[in-house]
């Protein structure tokens, strides 16, 4: 059994034999302990040709998450045209592999078609978010439990508790597009998890708490009107550089979990692009940064799942944003270029797969 990443195999194999008692009867597996998922984002470009990023996938996850194939860019190349082959082949690959799916995402300011630029009319976006989900929830509703219904819904430098960001669905329907993307996602699929998901939040950086006292107050204001969400995704893209809010992040998911949402963290992984070359000592300070983050949410709750956004350094969004000036590559995930566990893995199975 791995010691450094949580296989989930081995898990399994070890709770199937635990439940078998000397007698071959099945005994309780009281002494298993809490698991949390563990999830991460599967890049759709690589699944195909690289054989070894599909095993890591598989040996290590619990869930996985579109990164790019279930947004409106992929589903909507036209505005008629609806396309959900490549989102059927990663859930074809959980189903072979045994693993959750979670969709990502219905109502975001990003990754949308060029097309959408035409969009102009209230009543003509309402009709398409409407369509959209109905027609997207619908598809996926026997193999996704969970979505990000809305995702960044906060302004980036919010001004007040009340800002949010703009955008296509913002712009022309205002605030209500929150409630009309979970009330239709409700009302296609009521058991489904239903997930508010942003991302600038958890450091002591005046933005990230201005982010986090807005992202706070939409929720409750939501709650107020009876809109139907159901968990709170913290994205967690942290930054190693910042320090971790240890009590802030702690009161945020108390505040969630006393609200009755579960709290999801969903795109957890740790930027290294400031930090200095050295390889180890920058694994170090990654592992150090999530482990502050990941210890703050669970000395207050216990999330529904913690999802890196992808795997492996082999795959990562990072350079696209922020490569580092001495050329190294970036090193923000849980296993190395070379599929290795990295210390970040060991804080991962440190909280979702306690000994
Ligand atoms: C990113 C993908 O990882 C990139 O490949 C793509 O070019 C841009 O989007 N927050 C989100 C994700 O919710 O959808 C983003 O994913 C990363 C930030």
């Amino acid at each position: 059994m791995s010691h450094t990443g949580p296989d989930r195999r081995a898990f399994l194999t070890a709770a199937a034999a635990a439940a078998v008692s000397a007698s071959g009867l099945p005994a309780r597996v009281a002494a298993e302990p809490a698991r949390v998922p563990y999830g991460a984002a599967v890049n759709h470009y690589v699944m195909p040709s690289d054989g070894l990023y599909r095993d890591a996938i598989a040996r290590n996850c619990d869930v996985v998450v579109a990164e790019g194939c279930m947004k409106w860019a992929y589903i909507r190349p036209e505005r008629d045209v609806f396309k959900f082959e490549l989102g059927d082949g990663l859930v074809d690959f959980a189903r072979q592999n045994g693993l959750k799916v979670r969709g990502h995402t219905l109502a975001w300011c990003e990754a949308n078609p060029a097309w959408m630029k035409s969009l102009i009319s209230v009543t003509d976006a309402e009709r398409l978010l409407v369509e959209h989900i109905e027609k997207t929830v619908s598809h996926y509703e026997t193999s996704i439990s969970s979505w990000d219904v809305v995702n960044e819904p906060i302004a980036e430098k919010p001004v007040s508790r009340t800002h949010l960001r703009p955008g296509v669905w913002h712009d022309l329907l205002g605030p209500k597009y929150i409630d009309l993307a979970f009330r239709t996602a409700h009302r296609v699929a009521p058991s489904q998890q239903r997930v508010i998901n942003e991302y600038g939040i958890e450091s002591t950086t005046r933005q990230d708490r201005a982010k986090r006292a807005a992202f706070s107050t939409l929720i409750h204001d939501l709650k107020d009107r009876g809109v139907p969400i159901s968990a709170v995704g913290i994205q967690a893209h942290l930054n190693a550089a910042n320090e971790i809010d240890k009590d802030g992040i702690a009161k945020f998911c108390l505040d969630m979990k006393l609200l009755g949402l579960d709290v999801l963290i969903t795109e957890l992984d740790v930027n290294d692009y400031t930090l200095a070359a050295d390889e180890d000592e920058r694994d170090r300070m990654v592992a150090a940064c999530a482990d502050d983050f990941l210890g703050a949410v669970f000395s207050a709750c216990r999330p529904a799942l913690v999802c890196t956004w992808g795997l492996t350094d082999r795959y990562t969004w990072m350079p696209t944003w922020f490569k580092r000036r001495d050329g190294k590559p970036n090193r923000p995930l849980p296993l190395d270029a070379a599929l290795k566990p990295k210390p970040l893995m060991g804080v991962i199975t440190k909280y979702c797969r306690p000994t």
